[in-house]
């Protein structure tokens, strides 16, 4: 096959929700259609347990599941569909939003009895710095939800986003008889089941024929009524906004019964994109050059503590990649090749001799490897478009056992670079303090340092509220506010200055004060968009 059939054949996408929306019903569903998985049931265990915060046999357990389904590459229709799952627990919101710079465009799933939620609208905020393209999956029509037109409104008033419904629902809760298909005007009847992988289709051109009423009963009108409704009120889909971002296809179903979901898939296949050109600091750059190129969005340690080895996943953005070729680590400087990288086909580790644009492929890495590192061929250059966000809670590393500082150096700065939580440097004294979006990942940090390295720390909370990082023209100004706010200031991990913020008011008197600063939420000012 030509390699720029490769790259046509290929699209990569994530799934996101706020918890209990159905992300992991829906995952399995589609992969029950690509063949996948041939038992509904499979990817169930790929969560941690909402209640088991202290459970860590579970997160050691679910850190060994997830590495396999992080990313779940299935056929259908004769494209290459790679799914990259996204952790569902808010307390991992952050190898989240690291997952969506890997994509090319995104599925969200909305609970239809809780409309819009938290995890909702920040993981959407996170898909509009990129102008990921967005296909909505309204979920559980088979509960008594909300209103779909008080939805619709919902979405796009909080997610700041036009939508385009093109399935209607036909009642909802008890008396849920289906969904009609806007788009090739076929009646698909509700069905409960689990397992189906097609759904009871009709077709129905014209909605006035009398049939629908004898299928639909006093339902026909109601359907009549609001599909002309839709159709007066929402614009077409236009796929130009689509692939922008700006505009958002809705469907309606329910994932545990299997329904609707083969439409929505049917028009992802369709609409959404193929490997798009990525931000890096030379320009975009385009899948279709042949040179190789590719960054690293997440890392995975090695469950076993003997093997200090980890995993390093790569999102490859151009070229084709091959086995045993050396390649260039932009940030090392540095020649590296890899002789046993595998995909993730089927759900299987298997080795693989290539890859193409919008393949995520894992290599076996000793520590040379952080998140946000390029590999090249030949060329120096950094891929952009891979920044942290500022932590929600922050804590100081305190040793407790001064035998052991050298293992305690070594795991913060390890578990930091795999992207656990946020390192940030203090002076003087070189304080060690780290950052994360959960309680959960201090529990995890602690006790990954324990077992794997054998130290033992304190965390003792430290009270900001943000972290925010500076950038100026007026090198003046950022030395003065370095010296004046020293108990304020630390590094990040590429030794950029921010601000620790107390407040929300303190933040905004240094605001005040220091005109020629700019605060940022995120380590990256520049989005994608705007290289
Ligand atoms: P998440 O990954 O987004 O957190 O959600 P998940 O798929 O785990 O779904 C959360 C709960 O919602 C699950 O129930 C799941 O069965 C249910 N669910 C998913 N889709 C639908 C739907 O279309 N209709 C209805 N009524 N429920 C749905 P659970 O009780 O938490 O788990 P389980 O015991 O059913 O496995």
């Amino acid at each position: 096959m030509k390699y720029k059939d490769e790259i046509e054949k290929r699209k990569t996408f994530g799934i996101i929700s706020h918890p209990d929306a159905g992300k992991t019903t829906l995952t399995e569903k589609l992969l029950l259609f690509g063949g996948a998985i041939t038992t509904a049931g499979a990817v169930k265990s790929n969560k941690i347990k909402k209640t088991a915060v202290s459970d860590f046999m579970e997160i050691e357990r679910q850190r060994g599941i997830s590495v396999a389904t992080s990313v779940m590459s299935f056929e259908y229709r004769d494209l290459l569909i790679n799914l990259l799952d996204t952790p569902g627990h808010k307390d991992f919101a952050e190898d989240t939003y690291r997952t969506l710079t890997a994509v090319d465009s995104v599925i969200l799933v909305i609970d239809s009895v809780n409309g819009v939620e938290e995890q909702t609208k920040r993981l959407t905020e996170v898909c509009r710095m990129r102008d990921t393209p967005i296909i909505i999956f309204i979920n559980k029509l088979d509960l008594e939800g909300r209103d779909p037109f008080d939805l619709l409104d919902e979405l796009e008033s909080h997610l700041n986003i036009k939508v385009r419904p093109l399935s209607w629902p036909i009642n909802r809760g008890k008396s849920f008889k289906g969904v009609y298909n806007l788009h090739n005007l076929q009646l698909n009847l509700f069905e409960a089941s689990k397992t189906k992988k097609s759904d009871q289709i009709l077709t129905f051109k014209d909605l006035n024929d009398k049939e629908l009423d004898t299928i639909l009963g006093s339902d026909a009108d109601q359907l009549r009524e609001d599909v002309e409704l839709v159709d007066g009120v929402y614009e077409e889909l236009n796929r130009e906004e689509y692939m922008a971002g700006k505009i958002a296809p809705v469907f309606f179903g329910s994932a545990v019964n299997n329904f609707g979901v083969q439409e929505m898939l049917d028009t992802f296949v369709e609409i959404a994109p193929t490997p798009l050109p990525r931000a890096s600091n030379v320009g975009r750059i385009d899948p279709y050059q042949d040179k190789f190129s590719g960054f690293i969005f997440k890392i995975h340690a090695n469950l076993d503590p003997n093997h200090r080895d980890r995993i390093a996943f790569l999102r490859i953005c151009s070229g084709k990649f091959e086995r045993n070729k050396f390649y260039h680590h932009s940030r090392l400087n540095k020649d590296l090749r890899f002789n046993n990288p595998y995909s993730f086909l089927a759900r299987d580790k298997n080795l693989i001799e290539e890859a193409f644009p919008g393949d995520v492929i894992g290599l076996y890495d000793t520590g040379n490897f952080k998140i946000g590192d390029t590999m090249t061929e030949g060329a120096t250059f950094e891929f952009q478009g891979i920044p942290s966000f500022s932590p929600e809670i922050f804590r100081e590393v305190v040793n407790t056992d001064p035998m052991k500082s050298k293992q305690l150096e070594k795991g913060v700065r390890q578990l930091t670079d795999e992207g656990v939580a946020q390192l940030f440097i203090q002076q003087p004294g070189s304080k060690k303090i780290i950052g994360t979006v959960g309680e959960l990942q201090f529990e995890v940090i602690k006790y990954r340092l324990n077992n794997e390295y054998g130290a033992s720390c304190n965390l003792v909370p430290r009270n900001f509220h943000k972290a925010c990082w500076i950038t100026t023209t007026n090198d003046k100004q950022l030395q003065e506010f370095v010296r004046l706010k020293a108990s304020e200031v630390a590094y990040d991990k590429d030794d950029n200055p921010v601000f620790l913020a107390p407040s929300a008011w303190m933040l905004q008197m240094a605001q005040e004060n220091y005109p020629d600063l700019k605060f940022h939420f995120t380590s990256e000012f520049k989005t994608a968009k705007e290289i």
